[in-house]
């Protein structure tokens, strides 16, 4: 089942289609008295508190076994022309305040819709993530929010909101799971996703050449292959770690030198290939300084991590020494050991044209 919600949206249309295999949902004498009172209603399982995905989210206050029915989501059950009309007040309020983006519309056949966004529906509050542990189930025509996985004591409660990818660029997703696909889209849809982020390559080749000395750069130009589709091509050289290892580095970007390094593909055989590196004392790594001799021939695009904010000389260096250079994104290392990277990332790449 899909619920739309937690996002702005241009048309009535694109609500009914993420809710086309709802099916019915009745009030309840339990939700009948909750909205009659107006009472937040105190879960056995969880409670709302500030959530790092987004906002207010929804956390397990103990142990909650896979299969629990968690929380139900009930609402206010209105007309159709009722529904319209309140979304599109969302969708004018969210022109003038993005924070007023949230939709909660069920639908709930076709005369009625249920809006959720009543203070006593604490469901509301789940956020979306691309590795839910809940998924939403209607039973005896209820919405149940039901847990998938065990979830522990503290942690958040999330589900798929199972958008469509009709309009995937105004849904990005921070959700901070490893799988997270930089927008909001059912996992149904995830291949579509794929074909759409690839849209300006069609029929091109694309590499991401990367040197990484502790993962950062590595992790990043994996995913941007996997989500992409893109090849991808580990530089490597000669050992040197420790402290040793750090100073030589550090020295060798700084002054300009090169290292030894091996490869496996000719970046003169693809249209663009796109540079990892790591930002060392200011600077592109030197083993990726030594293959950009390979690239004076050749379309690139590149990426760096860093513990700052700053790239240094790494526009300069690199725009100097290739054929075109068609942009640098900088990505701060913190944003990739809590995975949240991945939405700034495809958002930059999909939309280098060749
Ligand atoms: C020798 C050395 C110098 C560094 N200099 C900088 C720097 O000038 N600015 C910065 O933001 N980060 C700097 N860093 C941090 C790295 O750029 C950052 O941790 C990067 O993500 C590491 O990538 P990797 O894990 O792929 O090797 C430096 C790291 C090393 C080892």
């Amino acid at each position: 089942m899909k619920i739309k919600k937690k996002q702005c949206f241009k048309t009535m249309k694109l609500l009914k289609n993420s809710f086309k295999n709802q099916k019915v949902f009745k009030k309840t004498k339990s939700s009948n008295f909750l909205m009659e009172n107006k009472e937040i209603k105190k879960n056995e399982y969880v409670h709302a508190k500030k959530s790092k995905i987004h906002n207010t989210g929804i956390f397990a206050k103990k142990f909650i076994q896979k299969g629990t029915l968690i929380i139900e989501y009930i609402g206010e059950k209105i007309s159709k022309k009722e529904s319209e009309r309140r979304a599109d007040q969302v969708l004018e309020d969210s022109k003038k305040n993005k924070e007023k983006g949230a939709v909660y519309i069920f639908e709930i056949n076709k005369k009625y819709d249920l809006d959720g966004n009543v203070p006593y529906n604490i469901a509301r509050f789940i956020n979306h993530s691309c590795n839910p542990n809940c998924e939403s189930e209607i039973i005896n025509e209820e919405i149940w929010i039901k847990a998938i996985k065990d979830i522990k004591p503290g942690e958040e409660l999330k589900y798929n909101y199972g958008y469509d990818v009709d309009n995937f660029e105004e849904h990005p997703c921070r959700c901070g799971s490893k799988k997270c696909k930089g927008y909001i889209a059912s996992e149904d849809n995830w291949k579509k996703l794929k074909n759409l982020l690839r849209k300006n390559f069609k029929n091109k080749k694309v590499l991401i050449a990367y040197y990484s000395r502790t993962g950062n750069t590595k992790k990043v130009a994996e995913y941007l292959a996997e989500n992409m589709g893109f090849d991808v091509d580990e530089i490597t050289t000669d050992k040197r770690d420790g402290i040793i290892g750090y100073l030589k580095r550090g020295y060798e970007s700084a002054s300009n030198k090169k290292s030894r390094i091996s490869f496996n593909k000719n970046p003169e055989s693809y249209d663009l290939v796109i540079i990892g590196t790591p930002i060392w004392a200011y600077n592109i790594s030197s083993p990726i300084r030594t293959y950009l001799v390979l690239c004076k021939n050749v379309n690139v695009a590149a990426f760096c991590t860093m513990s700052g904010k700053d790239h240094g000389n790494a526009f300069k260096e690199i725009s100097q020494n290739i054929k075109s250079f068609k942009g640098l994104l900088n990505i701060n290392e913190k944003t990739i050991k809590n995975n949240t990277f991945q939405h700034d990332l495809l958002e930059f790449f999909r939309k280098i044209e060749l």
